[in-house]
């Protein structure tokens, strides 16, 4: 177990030593090291089980601090950090130097946020080094979204978690980056394409998966739990797992089943609130995962808003490698 608590000053000592801090954002809770020490940058990818061609997202404090790492701020990606930071978005830009190739996995592109969380952003104003911090879960595993999901994996590997209670958003950022003057979206996350596109108009979605390692949280694998975990239709599913006798559990968006217990099914919200469901949605994929059930049956959210993100995450939690 990692010592828990709300001390700034403490998450910055081990920061400054190198070491690695458990930190709370809106969206998930990352695992944190000093982004311009190699050695910090390399003990991440080491403690998250993490393939390091998979590159990294630096955390700032503000605005003002990306000319600090990148070459180029394109004007329509400008606007977005203005309108949505501190928030769910991550931008694509140039990198400079002074970022180490470990974090980009040698690509020319720094992926850069201003976190939307108290403690977090105090944090970051405390230092004068960036964050780098993927998700605080061993790779592949379903993201944290609680200081007791980062304790349980990863607790006995990092010193200190600074908990910030649970995540409001929920799911992981939206990656935007420019390609010419196309503005592209590389991940679905807790920023809305609708918001997005209210700023700088049409986008590009590039839904790749493990064809493309550009960003490996696309990998088509990802988010899994360790249980089979099936997508499909609720109502023609259940029967058949009932006939067979497997003891399975069940995820769905609004509706509580009958005949299922109530330690065997979550709901992600009783009112068809997609930003409530996204923000119970790994909490409950875990719970899940720790009950006795054999498999997990869930069912896709409406393909609108964040349930767009949700059902990304759903449908890659799905895939077997
Ligand atoms: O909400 C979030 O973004 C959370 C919190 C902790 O900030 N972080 C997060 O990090 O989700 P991670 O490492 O789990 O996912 C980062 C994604 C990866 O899929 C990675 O491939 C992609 O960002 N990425 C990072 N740098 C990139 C780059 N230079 N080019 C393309 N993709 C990049
Ligand atoms: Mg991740």
């Amino acid at each position: 177990m990692a010592q828990k608590g709300q001390d700034i000053r403490l998450a910055a000592n081990f920061l400054k030593e190198g070491k690695l801090v458990a930190i709370p954002t809106e969206t998930v809770y990352g695992l944190a090291g000093n982004a311009l020490n190699p050695a910090a940058v390399a003990s991440i990818f080491e403690t998250k089980n993490r393939p390091s061609f998979d590159p990294l997202i630096i955390h700032v404090s503000g605005i003002g601090l990306v000319e600090k790492y990148t070459e180029d701020f394109p004007k329509p990606l400008q606007k977005l950090a203005e309108k949505f930071w501190p928030g769910p978005l991550t931008l694509l830009l140039p990198r400079k130097n002074n970022i180490p190739d470990l974090v980009t996995s040698g690509l020319d592109r720094v992926a850069v946020r201003v976190p939307d969380h108290e403690l977090t952003l105090a944090l970051l104003a405390s230092l004068d080094f960036p964050l780098a911090a993927p998700s605080a879960n061993p790779f592949g595993y379903i993201s944290p979204t609680t200081a007791e999901h980062v304790d349980a994996q990863l607790g006995g590997k990092i010193p200190y978690i600074l908990d910030g209670g649970p995540c409001k958003v929920g799911l992981e950022s939206t990656i935007v980056g420019m390609e010419g003057e196309e503005v592209i979206i590389y991940r679905l996350g807790g920023l809305e394409i609708s918001e997005i596109e209210s700023i700088v108009g049409k986008v590009k979605i590039k839904d790749h998966s493990s064809s493309n390692p550009q960003a490996p949280g696309l990998l088509e694998s990802h988010y899994a739990p360790r249980k089979p975990f099936i997508l499909g239709d609720l109502n023609e599913m259940i029967p058949g797992f009932q006939t067979r006798k497997v003891d399975f559990a069940v995820l769905s968006f609004t509706r509580q089943i009958e005949g299922i217990s109530g330690e065997r099914q979550f709901f992600l919200s009783k009112n068809s609130d997609l930003k409530e469901a996204a923000a119970n949605l790994f909490a409950a994929m875990r719970h899940l995962d720790e009950s006795d059930a054999e498999v997990i049956l869930a069912e896709l959210m409406p393909e609108v808003g964040l349930g767009r993100a949700i059902n990304d995450r759903l449908k890659r939690a799905a895939a077997k490698v």
